[in-house]
């Protein structure tokens, strides 16, 4: 079977998406698979990548898609898949894509209608689960109407417009509502980029404009209390009910503020534990919640979905979804993949069991 695996992309997450790729790639058994790497430069460009080519974050420094040999996607019934740019003209034919892109233009639905319309078949989410998935906005509304609660939030459109700096960009009432600290982030982004904790109201515009310049929508987001807890949710091949992982915990270390892009990948700034520490019942609760949460947003193939486990306003203990990740890190940090591995599952036979749900 050839698999293309395609990383990097036109995202703040480029860098994170080529860490992913390289655990992805190194999981893929040579002897069952033919591997193409494919990555797509910070502006846009396919290219075959060197199997040399470092996709790993060493002494901080954050790898990118450099060169390699032009390729485009061609959809044309005669043989599907790559064909090069360099003169040769040679195809290259492929049986499955594994997308493993973070964020805009690979994350959120675009990628998959260019696969949707080359009649190539992918893993991971379709176009509608991927992009409603990527919007805060649009996730808060379909998981509210499945009866999942959601923490309080306001939308500011195109803040960056006519409303910004303006200082009444939410007014008195609603200040008083959300309640300080709120985090105000970008609609559609990932890695906590463009966010900012915000605790005293002057900080707001310099907040607002800074989410402003990833995405033009911006979520205010009150803050949640409580512990920080993840759930994978995988496919089962053949159809029927999709399965949950054992639950995670991220624990940030003492002097840690909150989850930023830093403490995610740099620097040594939490603890994870997988599984977490919870309860049977608590366990349950997540997990099902989480299956709830794949099916609202319609996902396929794979998710990851992220809770605030605390009290709520009455006291009584309160499970808040955070958001559904349709393409998780797979980086050798990430949770995904280890909490699949604690519950049964190595990253050789995730990879296996997410390619084979694609071409069923
Ligand atoms: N957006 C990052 C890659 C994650 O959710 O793991
Ligand atoms: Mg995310």
């Amino acid at each position: 079977r050839r698999i293309a695996v395609v990383f990097g992309g036109r995202s703040a997450e480029h860098p994170i998406s080529c860490v992913s790729a390289g655990a992805v790639l190194a999981a893929l058994d040579p002897d069952r698979y033919d591997v193409v790497p494919v990555g797509i430069t910070r502006d846009g460009g396919w290219v075959l990548t060197d199997p040399g080519q470092r996709l790993a974050i060493v002494d901080g420094e954050l790898p990118e898609v450099a060169g390699g040999t032009p390729v485009t996607l061609v959809g044309d019934p005669s043989g599907r898949g790559l064909q090069r740019l360099d003169g040769t003209g040679e195809r290259i034919g492929v049986d499955v894509v594994f997308p493993v892109l973070h964020g805009a233009y690979g994350e959120d639905g675009t990628i998959q209608g260019l696969l949707e319309m080359s009649g190539i078949p992918y893993v991971g989410s379709g176009v509608f689960a991927s992009a409603a998935s990527m919007d805060k906005e649009f996730t808060k509304k379909l998981l509210t109407a499945a009866g999942l609660p959601q923490g309080d939030h306001v939308v500011l459109r195109d803040p960056s417009g006519a409303l910004s700096p303006d200082p009444a960009l939410l007014d008195d009432p609603t200040r008083e509502r959300l309640g300080l600290p709120v985090f105000v982030k970008p609609s559609r982004a990932g890695s906590s980029i463009g966010i900012t904790k915000v605790t005293d109201w002057a900080q707001l515009p310099e907040a607002v404009a800074t989410a402003a310049a990833v995405d033009a929508k911006v979520v205010v987001e009150a803050a949640v209390p409580g512990r920080e807890i993840e759930c994978g949710v995988l496919a089962t091949p053949g159809g029927g009910l999709p399965q949950a992982s054992l639950p995670a915990e991220i624990r940030l270390h003492p002097g840690t503020d909150w989850y930023d892009f830093a403490a995610k990948y740099l620097d040594d700034a939490a603890d994870f534990d997988v599984p977490a520490d919870l309860t049977p019942e608590q366990t349950r609760a997540v997990q099902e919640a989480a299956c709830r949460a794949y099916l609202a947003m319609d996902c396929r193939g794979l998710a990851r979905v992220d809770f605030f486990l605390g009290a709520g306003p009455d006291g009584a203990e309160r499970l808040v979804v955070n958001e559904v990740n349709t393409m998780p890190g797979f980086t050798p940090i990430s949770m995904y993949p280890r909490m699949w591995a604690a519950s049964g599952v190595d990253f050789t036979a995730l990879v296996d069991r997410l390619v084979e749900v694609a071409l069923a």
